[in-house]
């Protein structure tokens, strides 16, 4: 005989274990969530400039502007003020500053140090992680010093170690080499020990991959690489063992921190690196990851800070300790609205 679905009641069948029982209500929903983002998880990427006032919107990034200290120093207490305490910066110099051997990198009155110096003197609270690469700094537009088309790996290093004890004596929390350099973290670490800088941290970018997610970061910075591309130094998007390799090397060479970069498309990468390691791991929700979902909530497509929490969130749920994202200040904004 045939039964109509109101007939049907739990004598006819039995399911002994319903899973929605758990998810019944807001409440129990919460009470069992496995994956809590907080707000001491974010890190803000800030992109300054040169001058006074200065404050220009980065098209590519609707809501991020590249401003000059000045102004830097201001948004930062406003993160500040609504909890948000770490921040990555990364200086814009103009195009007439930048040469060939990147000697701006380590110019001690440039912009990187003396920003990052101001930063640091006026918000002690602050965690400060200063960008170790020479892209903003090279006429080339590539992370490494380039000779005869080639961007040659130890005399790079060489510059490095000079930035990084520039950055740790102004005062950052971590130095974080973004280059991916064979060799930088070692070379960093004894270079910021002999120099009694023993405090000091490496967050090192391990497993960054050659991706096309950049792209509105490099708008931010004019950084875009002038010839070719840079699969010479950073990962290829189709490995993972190779991100262990990249780790296990950092890790043995003193790394605090260890970075997958980007993130949505390499959570497969920090959860297996979470498994295999112990050592802290931060994921870079880059510009390209935070322009997909901003302009994709322009044109109503989808609902844009419910997309950002569940993007936020599944990077913690992969396993990632940090998270570097251009959504840091809108999620203070949200949450101290909540509070
Ligand atoms: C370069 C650097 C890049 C980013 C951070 N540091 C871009 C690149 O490798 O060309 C990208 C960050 C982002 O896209 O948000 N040292």
């Amino acid at each position: 005989m045939k039964k109509n679905a109101a007939a049907i009641s739990s004598s006819t069948f039995s399911i002994r274990t319903r899973l929605r029982r758990n998810r019944r209500t807001d409440a129990i929903r919460q009470g069992l969530s496995e994956t809590h983002l907080a707000l001491e998880n974010l890190v803000m990427p800030l992109f300054i400039c040169e001058g006074c006032k200065e404050s220009t919107p980065i098209k590519a990034m609707p809501g991020i502007s590249r401003m000059s200290t000045d102004l830097s120093l201001e948004e930062i207490e406003k993160c500040l003020k609504l909890g948000l305490k770490s921040f990555a910066i990364f200086p814009a110099i103009s195009d007439d500053k930048k040469s060939s051997q990147a000697t701006e990198a380590t110019n001690e009155k440039g912009l990187g140090i003396q920003c990052l110096k101001k930063i640091r003197d006026e918000f002690p609270e602050a965690v400060l992680y200063a960008d170790v690469a020479l892209d903003p700094f090279s006429s080339d537009g590539h992370d490494g010093l380039v000779k005869n088309g080639k961007i040659i790996n130890d005399e790079s290093v060489a510059v490095l170690v000079e930035m990084a004890l520039l950055q740790a004596a102004v005062g950052a929390d971590y130095v974080a080499p973004s280059d991916m350099m064979d060799g930088r973290i070692g070379a960093i670490r004894s270079a910021l020990d002999k120099a009694g800088f023993v405090d000091t941290g490496i967050m090192a970018y391990s497993a960054k991959y050659a991706s096309s997610f950049y792209g509105p970061f490099r708008e931010a910075l004019a950084s875009a690489p002038k010839f070719g591309d840079k699969k010479t130094y950073q990962m290829d998007y189709r490995n993972r063992r190779e991100a262990h390799r990249e780790v296990r090397l950092d890790i043995n060479e003193g790394a605090d921190i260890v970075m997958v970069k980007p993130a949505l498309s390499y959570l497969d990468v920090i959860l297996s690196l979470r498994q295999r390691f112990d050592i802290p791991i931060a994921a870079y929700n880059v510009s390209g990851e935070y322009a997909m979902i901003k302009f994709a909530a322009q044109a109503g497509a989808i609902d844009g800070e419910k997309a950002a929490l569940e993007c936020l969130t599944s990077i913690r749920r992969a396993g990632a300790d940090l998270i570097f994202t251009y959504f840091a200040k809108e999620m203070a904004q949200k949450m101290a609205a909540l509070l």
